[in-house]
This record gives C-alpha cells, structure tokens and sequence, in this order.
C-alpha cells in the first residue's frame, strides 16, 4: 500500500451512520442483487437500484436506469440525485474498469463501496488449504483475472473520503438460482428432474473437489454488515459458507431432500479440461480461511448447507 493511500485512510472521519441506510446496488434486479435488495428493503433501509431495466426490481426499490458501460449515462443518472449514500454495493464489477468507474463516480457520493469479486481469484492449480487472502497466486486474465484486476484498481485508486471492502464469494447458492456447483452440472436447470429419473450425473473428477458454498441470503448479510464498519474498510476478504463437503455431496444433500438416490459417473478432469479450458478455475477445492472476515467484524455466513439447499430446493418445485 503506497504512503498516499494509507494518509488518505489515516484522515478518514467517524460520522455516525443512521440505522436506516440510503443503500445504492448496482445491480439489483438479478440474483445476488435481487436477494440483497430484498433483505435490505425488509431491513428498513431505502434501496436504491441502478439496472438497464430489463428485469422488474423487487418491490420496495427504487430504479434508476442506466446501463453501466455508457459511462457517460451512467454518470448522468447518478447525478439525477444527490443523496450521498451509506452504502454502495456493486454486484455487477467485472473488471478494473468497472473499479476505476465506481472509484471516479463514488468517492464522493458513498460512505462505504463494497465491491464483489470472487473466489476465482485464486489460481486453481496454485490453492492453499484452506486458501487465505495473504498467501496467494492469482490469475491473470480471463473472469478470475479481470476480477483481481478489477480489485487492485480499487486498493490503488483515489477513493477519496470513500471506504471500501472486496468480498470474495465462492459458488453461491440459494433462491434466485438454479442449483448445481460442478460441470456438467452447474447451475443445470433439469437437475431436479434428473435426479428424479433416477439419471446418473456426470460430474467431473466424480465431484471430490471440495466446496463451501454460501447461501445468497447469507451473502447480503455480510455486505450489509461492511455498512458503519471502519474496520471493513481496505480490506480483500474471502467469503463462504459454513459447511465444507465434496462436491457430490452437495448432489447427494439434493438428493436425500427430493428423497431419491445419487449415481455419479466419474468424467475425467484431464478430458473435461482439454475440451473446456477456460473452466479451469472449477476443478481444485475451494475452501477458505475466513479469518480476515471474522477479524473485520463482518457476519460469518451461518446457514447449514443441508439447511439453505432445502430452502433452495423448494424455492424451484
Ligand atoms: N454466482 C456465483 O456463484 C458467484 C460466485 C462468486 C462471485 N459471484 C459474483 O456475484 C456477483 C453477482 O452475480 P449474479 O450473477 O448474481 O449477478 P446479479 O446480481 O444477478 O446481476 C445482474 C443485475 O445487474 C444488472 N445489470 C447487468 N448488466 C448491467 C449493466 N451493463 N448496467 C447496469 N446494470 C446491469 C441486471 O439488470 P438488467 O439486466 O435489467 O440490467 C441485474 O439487476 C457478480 O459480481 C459475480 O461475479 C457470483
């Protein structure tokens, strides 16, 4: 951290945060948008949502239009109103740009930026275990990239006034989504119906890759939690849920839930990776020290696996 950066978080003042926020997503209408949009609004706080407006924004929200790439729209949306906001969470970053327009836009109009990056980050083929944010080797392009990109623009930029937090999620689950955490299985539309007809999933590795995934009511806990947090502030932390399994087992929850049984068929990671190199990033366990996360004072997600699945699987039938 260069000497600028720390004087300008040194000068940063204590004002105290009312317990209703003015929360400003960008994002709002998807699926981690959408859920954190309802929890705030339910929360009490005034949600404001910055979408394209191609999908209805859940109800208490407040839009506002405007399509994040046209940088010059999206300023001018921004600027229909002048509220400074407690909190600011961009759901939709995926690249330094991304960083470099929230930095340029925000320091001046949120008191706390919390911007979601991801646990693909992470090398695959370079994993500690459990994987903390200090020793680490990252990616260097392709989404994981562009995110740890997007990540050091914003420890780097002039955020001003502004704090900031990057929380990195690992495969998040949970009402808003389809299930599934694995090829050829991920986020698989027909899961329920396959596992109904007693079809045997083809998981790659036979699904032995470790995960922990996090609900994403648990998610928007945590987000919120970085609101009024000095200690969140300038802070990379890893995300996850509370239940460590392999990937199959993830299936097998599913399965006891729909009360049929599992058969997996093992499909070999060499082969996959060859055919699909880009989805690198799946085949490695992905646990997490969540130490960081507990030191800032952030909500450590809580919600059982076996527990948010089900929620998750109703949420579908
Ligand atoms: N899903 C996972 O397992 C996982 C794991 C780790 C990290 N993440 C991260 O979690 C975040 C949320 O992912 P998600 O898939 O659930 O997304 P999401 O929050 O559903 O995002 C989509 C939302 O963004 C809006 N949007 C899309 N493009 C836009 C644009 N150009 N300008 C303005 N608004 C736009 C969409 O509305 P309109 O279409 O109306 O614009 C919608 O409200 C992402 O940063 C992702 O990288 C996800």
């Amino acid at each position: 951290m260069n000497a600028d950066i720390q004087s300008v978080r040194s000068n940063r003042k204590k004002e105290p945060m009312p317990s209703r926020l003015n929360i400003l997503l960008i994002g709002g209408s998807g699926f981690v948008s959408g859920t954190l949009a309802r929890l705030a609004v339910a929360q009490g706080h005034v949600v404001t949502a910055i979408t394209r407006g191609q999908r209805a924004l859940p109800v208490g929200v407040t839009p506002l239009v405007a399509d994040r790439k046209q940088m010059a729209a999206f300023a001018s949306a921004l600027q229909q109103t002048e509220t400074v906001w407690d909190l600011v969470v961009d759901c939709i970053g995926y690249g330094p740009e991304d960083a470099l327009q929230d930095a340029a836009l925000l320091r001046e109009r949120a008191k706390h930026l919390v911007f979601i990056s991801t646990d693909f980050v992470y090398a695959p083929d370079k994993r500690r275990f459990p994987q903390g944010e200090e020793d680490a080797d990252y990616l260097a392009d392709g989404y994981g990239g562009k995110k740890r990109q997007a990540e050091i623009v914003l420890a780097t930029a002039d955020t001003g006034a502004m704090r900031w937090t990057v929380l990195r999620p690992c495969h998040i689950y949970g009402p808003g989504s389809l299930l599934g955490c694995l090829p050829e299985h991920g986020r698989d539309s027909q899961l329920i119906d396959r596992l109904r007809r007693g079809e045997s999933l083809r998981l790659v590795g036979g699904g032995h890759f470790l995960q922990q995934p996090i609900l994403a009511a648990d998610l928007a806990q945590t987000i919120l939690s970085c609101a009024d947090n000095p200690a969140a502030h300038g802070q990379i932390c890893n995300v996850s849920g509370p239940t460590v399994v392999e990937s199959w087992q993830y299936y097998q929850i599913i399965a006891d839930i729909l009360g049929v049984s599992l058969a997996v068929e093992e499909l070999s990671v060499t082969d996959y990776l060859r055919a699909n190199p880009e989805r690198a990033s799946f085949f490695c366990h992905r646990i997490y020290d969540l130490s960081r996360l507990s030191a800032c004072g952030l909500r450590i997600p809580a919600t059982p696996l076996a527990d948010g699945l089900r929620a998750h699987v109703e949420s579908l039938e």
